[in-house]
């Protein structure tokens, strides 16, 4: 059943706050330390539906978890042990999950069912599945249209490949990366723009042999050595950047905010929200950057901010891929137009975000529109609100349009909030403590 919310114009946003861990490098903590020899401990956890469903994956296959006091202990099979799981794996809302996932099991040896819920199976995962294919794994599905329910069968002759990546997709990058852990020899990635690292950061981090070769123009050539050997390695997991996101969004309309978001992950290849922000005269300071087990954190100051519109350049797109739904509602806050250039890849996201975005803001009085690729708003530093705007299963768009309505003239609906709860389930309480207003 849908679950409706309304976000009413509310008082300034002040004090100190924690985001959860970062959802990326929580499914790829949780992956890695199934593949690793020995204990990975990790702190921070992401603890939302998407990377439950990672865990009871990886538990599916074999690998051993345990939790207490806040940490989570994976006890790994070592690359290439994972055994066949007695059921069909179900990664729920998780197309981050699943498609990593699709790299390890291409390594082993072994049919598994994959599935998930009703957004999960009507994204494509032939963009996984053509690499992995060369490299070995089998499937009846039609690559090009593939989508879950979905059995593929791994082997443990996986053959090394060097991929070329038609879209610059950090899950595609991952899958591959994943199944040259199994093959021998070198399997090489190359993206046309630096998508996110954590996977080669990570990878590093456990042990395996890693090399980026810079190709100009943001291209990067990334290899893995193959028949790796992981030793699994403490993490603390970083604030999750897109979560953080509506907290900026918050304080940035909000007159008179002034908040710190504490220990949140400052990874260039996530920082393109941050960049946008400050060219549109948002007041961001980043305090205290220091390093994390190889990922750069620190602490950043947001305060109430006028904004202006800009054009935000399609090669930033990979950086900030999931923070556009609240770019736009920022946009729409500002004065002028800000146009946001080559957003293809946001059409197969939890929703078709380009059109639900799109959709949502002109039901709350702001002038947008989609020209090809490009995502138009006009902003008149100020928006009326009053709207309904539908979700789509999607959190990302229930929390930007929930985050818009704190800052609207007029209250706003969202249809359904069930779905933050893949990502960033405390969304509600947070805000509400931070004094936003719910009903
Ligand atoms: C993710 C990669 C991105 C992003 C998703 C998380 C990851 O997807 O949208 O939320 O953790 O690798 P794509 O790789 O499809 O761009």
């Amino acid at each position: 059943m849908k679950q409706p919310l309304t976000a009413s114009p509310s008082a300034c946003l002040s004090g100190r706050i924690r985001v959860p861990g970062d959802k990326s490098i929580s499914h790829r903590a949780l992956i890695l330390g199934a593949l690793s020899s020995g204990v990975t401990s990790i702190t921070g956890l992401l603890e939302a539906e998407d990377v439950a469903a990672t865990a009871k994956a990886v538990a599916a296959l074999g690998a051993e978890l345990e939790r207490s006091n806040g940490v989570v202990r994976v006890k790994g099979q070592g690359v290439g042990g994972l055994l066949p799981p007695s059921a069909a794996l179900d990664f729920g809302n998780s197309g981050t999950g699943s498609r990593l996932m699709l790299g390890v099991v291409a390594g082993h040896d072994m049919q598994v069912e994959f599935t998930g819920d009703a957004s999960l199976r009507r994204r494509p995962m032939g963009r996984v599945l053509a690499p992995l294919a060369a490299m070995g794994l089998q499937t009846d599905a039609d690559e090009d249209r593939a989508t879950f329910p979905l059995v593929v069968r791994g082997t443990s002759d996986l053959l090394p490949i060097v991929y070329d990546l038609p879209v610059p997709s950090a899950q595609v990058k991952s899958a591959v990366l994943l199944a040259g852990l199994h093959a021998p020899g070198r399997t090489t990635v190359v993206e046309p723009l630096p998508a996110r690292d954590h996977t080669e950061r990570m990878l590093s981090f456990f042990g395996a042999e890693i090399s980026i070769e810079d190709r100009g123009a943001g291209a990067r050539a990334i290899t893995v050595c193959g028949d790796a050997e992981l030793s699994g390695a403490p993490i603390a997991v970083p604030g999750d950047p897109s979560s953080a996101a509506f907290l900026i969004g918050a304080a940035l309309i909000s007159p008179g905010a002034d908040i710190v978001i504490e220990n949140m992950l400052l990874n260039p290849t996530r920082s393109g929200f941050i960049e946008t922000l400050r060219e549109m005269g948002a007041d961001l300071e980043v305090l205290d950057r220091r390093d994390q087990g190889g990922e750069s954190v620190g602490d950043l100051r947001v305060k109430a901010s006028a904004l202006k519109g800009e054009r935000v350049p399609a090669e930033r797109a990979p950086s900030m891929i999931d923070e556009y739904p609240m770019l736009a509602c920022l946009a729409a806050f500002a004065v002028g137009e800000t146009r946001m250039e080559g957003l293809a890849e946001l059409t197969v996201k939890e929703s078709d975000r380009l059109s639900a975005t799109a959709a949502g803001l002109a039901a709350c009085g702001v002038s947008a529109r989609i020209e090809g690729d490009t995502l138009v708003v006009e902003g008149s530093g100020s928006v009326k609100g009053g709207g309904l705007v539908e979700t789509h299963m999607d959190h990302r768009i229930a929390m930007a349009f929930l985050t818009l309505g704190l800052g609207a003239r007029n209250a706003v609906t969202v249809d359904d909030i069930s779905m933050i709860a893949t990502s960033f389930p405390d969304f509600v309480p947070l805000f509400t403590k931070l004094g936003a207003k719910f009903s």
